[in-house]
């Protein structure tokens, strides 16, 4: 595969599993933390809700859950990412890399390193939102982020089919 072919080059089948059957995928009534972000260079957003309980005197994180205007590459390691930071404490979890937040699903292709990018500041965004890298800044609050483009809430969410890869 040569360097122009980057932007289509195949998703490995790790990533490709993960997002097909993703886990914590959908918003959470009573979360504890929200945090949106999104790309302006490839339009993606993401949006991570997080729950924390007490667990041997620590607030530790119980669950996290996502919803995406995104690619595979996002939604996997949304997947894995929010697997990854039940049971650790926000300071933990915010100590996490991109690279190290999809670890599970081996390493990214070159062109898809910015996605892992996005979970990893959805996550900041959550639950440090002061460290957070400067997005976009045209983002609105809402609680969906179908909420968030269309106000009236007409936009349905939908994962995107298997072939689209970017
Ligand atoms: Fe934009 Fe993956 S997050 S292409």
């Amino acid at each position: 595969m040569n360097e122009k072919s980057n932007r289509t080059e195949p998703l490995t089948q790790s990533i490709e599993e993960a997002a097909k059957n993703p886990k914590n995928l959908g918003e959470m009534e009573s979360a504890d933390a929200v945090g949106t972000v999104g790309r302006s260079d490839c339009g993606d957003m993401l949006r991570m809700w997080v729950k924390f309980k007490e667990e041997n005197g620590r607030r530790v994180i119980d669950r996290a859950t996502f919803q995406t205007f995104g690619c595979q590459t996002a939604i996997a390691v949304a997947s894995v990412a929010t697997e990854m930071i039940r049971g650790k404490t926000s300071e933990e979890a915010l100590a996490l890399k991109g690279d190290q937040l999809s670890s599970p699903l081996g390493a990214l292709p070159p062109m898809k390193i910015h996605c892992a990018q996005l979970v990893e500041d959805a996550l900041k965004s959550a639950l440090n939102p002061s460290a957070a890298r400067p997005q976009n800044g045209s983002l609105k609050s809402g609680p969906t982020l179908a909420d968030q483009i269309t106000p009236e809430g007409k936009v349905k969410i939908t994962l995107l089919p298997k072939k689209d890869t970017v």
